[in-house]
């Protein structure tokens, strides 16, 4: 099913069994080696998987460039592969996709189910055919996650939806045209800024979005669109404003490095009392986590494109609120809480975007950290020294969490359920060892599903 990523495909073939036991893998890391040298961040996941998908509304081809070898993106491809497109290898890191021969506006359940950002074929099918049917996503469990914004939107650019069966179906009867002066988000939303830019641009007239997410990954697809001779602008503020255009020709374009990705090594380097330079960034994005690692005490230097981390004293706590974009990224959540863990004093942690993203604190407290939690505030208690324990990473970034756990440890940490950490991040086990760190990916015969049967 994943098929890029040479470590998750050998995964899925290895349904092989050992007297009929499916085997799976999890990281063995030994804690306690400080992280010391240089890692250089891979293409923005988020801004990544909107992107591959968006190159299906182009009348030729596309080259993407930058793009991080991870399962949500072999997921994406292999949707663009389903609908008829054609997708080459030119690198490790680059994708020629040709659209010219794409026929289908239903995405396979198998892949939709796979992953959130599925549901950017909404928009893109809707402005190539409009038409889509896509069944609804799967993601990180974090919560309720609606997708009425999304479908309130469509329905200002004149498409009817109804949902049958798990399937999004949308309409376009009369074409995607703007049919308000403006289009309002009461919550900011990038799922949905998003897919209203994809299905908009090749809307008659001109669509207002006001209330706009600014995260990082929305300029990077304005961006890109306009590469295309889209014409979006505004991305960044809450207003953006789009001018509908009829045809969108190829272009090779690079996405934005991945900001999330450079704030976990950073949080990884802090929480181990390393040394590391991170490369290939945008200072600028990682603004509200390098001031908040700031506070708690942790060295940066920013550089053109890239950031040194380093500690030399005691951490300290500090609170954190989660917040859209330009606030504290939600995504970093739970590394900083990990991080938290290791500093001294008192630290507050309110999530303010999702419903339910202190799941991983039951897996940290196996490991010794104190933290309680009412709601939407996480209370860490911190100065611990953590220990060593098997735990399982519940989501994405809750297996990053437990990877800067686990490296600060003393002793050994077994995590299992790593297909989220590899729908991701790109290749952590290998740039974490090349900093240093003693992690082994292993693999382990699934006695609980054995069980169960
Ligand atoms: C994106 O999810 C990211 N996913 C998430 O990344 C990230 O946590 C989130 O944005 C916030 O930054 C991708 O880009 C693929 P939202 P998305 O729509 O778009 C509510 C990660 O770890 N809402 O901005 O699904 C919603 O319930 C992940 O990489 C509605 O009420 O998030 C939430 O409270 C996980 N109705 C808030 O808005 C809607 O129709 C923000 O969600 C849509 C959203």
């Amino acid at each position: 099913m994943y098929r890029n990523c040479p470590h998750i495909q050998r995964k899925c073939e290895q349904v092989t069994v050992t007297r009929n036991l499916k085997i799976l893998e999890k990281y063995i890391v030994n804690g306690g080696n400080p992280l010391k040298g240089e890692v250089r961040i891979s293409g923005a996941k988020n801004a990544a998987v909107a992107i591959i998908i968006a190159a299906l509304m182009a009348d030729e081809p596309c080259t993407l460039r930058n793009i991080p070898n991870i399962g949500d993106v072999s997921v994406c491809l292999n949707i663009l592969e389903s609908l008829g497109a054609s997708v080459k290898v030119i690198d490790k890191t680059a994708y020629y996709i040709d659209p010219r021969q794409l026929r289908s506006y239903s995405v396979p359940y198998e892949y939709a189910r796979l992953m959130r950002a599925s549901y950017y074929s909404l928009g893109a099918l809707l402005g190539k055919f409009s038409k889509a049917c896509v069944p609804l996503p799967g993601g990180c469990p974090l919560g309720s996650r609606p997708i009425d914004l999304h479908l309130k939107a469509f329905a200002a650019l004149g498409a009817e939806s109804k949902i049958e069966k798990g399937v999004v179906m949308l309409d376009a009867k009369d074409g995607l045209r703007s049919l308000q002066k403006k289009i309002y988000f009461d919550t900011v939303s990038v799922g949905a800024t998003m897919n209203t830019m994809l299905a908009a641009v090749k809307a008659q007239g001109v669509t207002t979005i006001d209330n706009a997410a600014r995260e990082p990954h929305v300029v990077d697809l304005a961006n890109f669109l306009n590469s295309m001779g889209a014409q979006v602008m505004g991305a960044g503020t809450s207003v953006i404003r789009i001018r509908g255009v009829s045809r969108l020709h190829g272009t090779d374009y690079t996405i934005i490095p991945d900001q999330i990705e450079a704030g976990t090594f950073m949080a990884a380097a802090a929480a181990t009392g390393g040394d590391i330079t991170v490369t290939n960034i945008v200072p600028r994005h990682l603004e509200y986590i390098t001031a908040k690692l700031s506070k708690i005490g942790v060295n940066i230097e920013e550089n053109d494109d890239s950031v040194r981390v380093w500690t030399d004293g005691p951490l300290m706590g500090t609170d954190v609120k989660t917040n859209p974009h330009p606030g504290f990224p939600t995504d970093m959540q739970p590394q900083i809480a990990a991080l938290l863990c290791m500093a001294y004093g008192t630290s507050v942690i309110t999530e303010r975007v999702w419903e339910q993203r202190f799941n991983y604190i039951g897996e940290l407290t196996r490991m010794g950290a104190s933290i309680s939690v009412e709601g939407k505030v996480a209370i860490v208690d911190g100065g611990q020294q953590l220990k060593g324990a098997p735990v399982q990473a519940c989501d994405l970034r809750a297996g990053a969490a437990l990877i800067i756990a686990a490296l600060a440890a003393d002793g050994i940490t077994e995590i299992e359920n790593i297909e989220h950490i590899e729908r991701g991040y790109d290749n952590m086990p290998e740039k974490l060892r090349l900093l240093g760190a003693n992690i082994k990916v292993k693999d382990f015969p699934d006695l609980a599903a054995a069980s169960i049967a």
